[in-house]
This record gives structure tokens, C-alpha cells and sequence, in this order.
């Protein structure tokens, strides 16, 4: 158990990039928050992309690429999770991974030295919300996952990703219509339809402040240039009754959710998912048998021709 990723340690700033929620009340602003906020948002990235691991690599192999591409872009990479699964893919690829978080390149990077791949890797950092881009080379392949939705304006980043692109290169978004389900409908068993009623609060708050979240991608990208190849959805749902990793994936994602909910959640619900959050208490998330990862992403292959 680690005390440090409970949710008394919650702050106003929102954990899945930087045009969150920052309404929350009583939370604070400090520099350690934010950094235990980067971190968190770190472990969640990296417990992503491992409980998603075969699901992100279909995604992979299902582009339609004839010769594997040997310039990757990989855009708002995060902890790499898709850096990696391309770089498993293309074994001839470089990436340049870029992320407004030095946090996350810098863990990034780690990962790439102990897997012996920090050859291939190139960070960069930069904000792709500044309408002056970094060079990002002429790639054959830019991978852009659960990223283009926070942009700021992302009809212009669709035609900075159309001009970056070689002739005859691919685009490849991957999005995510909503955040993971972790426990059956019914739970908990105090609250029965806690986790959705949580989630109508937040997606309510997705829904005014990032607009593009759940968007469909395919008609935005036609109207930036590009011909749209295929449309996949890949619908994942992962028991987790023995994974500790899952259980701790669901912590943080509650806790994350916690703090977008809390001010418009009933006095009840809120107590029931503190209980569920207290990572040694009776009802405890960590002790439950019963949960799983039900999410989906989809994934849209657009031709630069
Ligand atoms: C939900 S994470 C996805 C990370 C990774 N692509 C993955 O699939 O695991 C979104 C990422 O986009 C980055 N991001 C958000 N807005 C950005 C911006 N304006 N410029 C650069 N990166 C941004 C965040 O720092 C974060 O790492």
C-alpha cells in the first residue's frame, strides 16, 4: 500500500493533460501536487499500456501499411505506450515522441534505455497547442493516441499533422469515447450504479471543456486533407479477478475521477466511493474479486495522398 496515492492527496489539477478541471473547491495548487498529479497520471499511463498491451498491438497490426514505415511520429506520447508497441512493430523505425510533459519524456526515455532501444527514440518536447510546431522530420507514420482531443484546436493539428506527413504517409487516431469501467453494475453493494453515476458527472464536464472527446474523427480528418483508409473499434473487456495491476489501474482511475465528481456527487455516494478508495479499509477497491477493464478505443487510417 502506498499512502502517497490515496485521495486526500487530490488536487484542483486534472491528471489527463492540461485543459482539465481546476473547480475543485477546497484543492490545492502546489508544486508537489502537481508533480504527484504528473506521477500518477505516469502509473496510470504505464498500467494502460500494460493491461492494453495485446489490444493496442492489433491496433498495430492492423494499419494498412505496406512496407513498414522507418520515420514514426508519436504525438502527446505520454509514457510511450504506443512509442513501444511501434517500435516492437517496425523493427527498422525510428520514433520521435512528443509530449508537452518533461515528466513523462523523461520516463519515457528510461523506459527506452532499459529496453536497449534509445537509438531508435527521439524525445522532444513541446507544446502542440503553440501554433509553431517542432520539425518532426517528414515521418511516414505520425500516431497520435488519446492525444488529439485535448489540442486545443484540433482541426488545425490535423492539417500541421497533413503537412508534416511524406506524400503517401499515414495518420493513425486513436481515441477513446469514454474512461474505463472497473466494477459490475450493481456495486457497490451500499451503492449499486455508483461508477455511472460518477461517470455522468464527469462526462458532463468533458463535454463543456473538451468538446472532441468521443468526437468523430473520420469527417475532421477528410476535412483536413486526408483520405480516411479504415475505421476500426476495438472493444475491450479485461477480467481482472487476479490482477493486481488491474486493481491498482482501477484505484487510480477512480481517484482520478474523484476529483471532477465530487463537488456534484450526493454526500452517500461520495462516502461510498471514499470507502472504496481507502486502499486498507474493509471495502477497499484493492479487495475486490470481481472487477475487470471494460473500455474501447477506436482507431481511424488516413492517407496523406
Ligand atoms: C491521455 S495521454 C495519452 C498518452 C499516450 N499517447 C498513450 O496512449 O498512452 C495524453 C497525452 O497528451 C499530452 N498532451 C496533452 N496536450 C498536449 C499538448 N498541447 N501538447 C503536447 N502534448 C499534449 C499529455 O501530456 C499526455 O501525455
Amino acid at each position: 500500500m502506498n499512502q502517497k496515492h490515496t485521495h486526500h492527496h487530490s488536487t484542483g489539477h486534472h491528471s489527463t493533460g492540461h485543459h482539465g478541471p481546476d473547480h475543485h473547491g477546497a484543492d490545492h495548487h502546489g508544486a508537489d501536487h502537481q508533480e504527484h498529479d504528473a506521477e500518477a497520471q505516469a502509473e496510470m499511463l504505464d498500467l494502460d499500456a500494460e493491461i492494453l498491451a495485446d489490444h493496442i498491438a492489433s491496433i498495430t497490426e492492423w494499419l494498412p501499411l505496406k512496407d513498414g514505415p522507418r520515420r514514426i511520429v508519436d504525438l502527446g506520447c505520454g509514457t510511450g505506450a504506443g512509442t513501444f508497441a511501434l517500435l516492437d512493430r517496425f523493427p527498422d523505425a525510428h520514433v520521435t515522441a512528443v509530449d508537452a510533459s518533461t515528466g513523462h519524456l523523461q520516463h519515457l526515455r528510461a523506459k527506452a534505455c532499459a529496453r536497449g532501444v534509445e537509438e531508435r527514440v527521439r524525445t522532444v518536447q513541446a507544446d502542440l497547442d503553440d501554433p509553431a510546431w517542432p520539425d518532426l522530420g517528414s515521418p511516414d507514420l505520425v500516431w497520435a493516441s488519446a492525444s488529439m482531443h485535448h489540442m486545443a484546436d484540433p482541426e488545425r493539428a490535423l492539417r500541421d499533422v497533413h503537412g508534416a506527413l511524406a506524400p503517401g504517409g499515414l495518420f493513425a487516431v486513436v481515441e477513446l469515447a469514454g474512461f474505463p469501467r472497473f466494477l459490475p453494475e450493481n456495486a457497490p453493494e451500499d451503492r449499486p450504479g455508483l461508477e455511472e453515476r460518477c461517470h455522468a458527472v464527469t462526462d458532463r464536464f468533458h463535454a463543456e471543456h473538451m468538446p472532441h472527446r468521443g468526437a468523430d474523427w473520420g469527417p475532421m480528418l477528410t476535412a483536413a486533407g486526408f483520405t480516411v483508409e479504415g475505421e476500426r473499434t476495438i472493444a475491450v473487456h479485461i477480467e481482472g479477478s487476479r490482477s493486481a495491476a488491474i486493481g491498482r489501474y482501477a484505484l487510480l482511475g477512480l481517484q482520478r475521477i474523484r476529483k471532477a465528481a465530487a463537488p456534484e456527487l450526493s454526500p452517500g455516494d461520495l462516502a461510498a466511493l471514499d470507502r472504496l478508495l481507502e486502499t486498507d479499509g474493509p471495502r477497499s477497491i484493492l479487495r475486490r474479486d470481481d472487477l475487470a477493464v471494460r473500455t474501447e478505443r477506436t482507431v481511424w487510417a488516413a492517407r496523406r495522398t
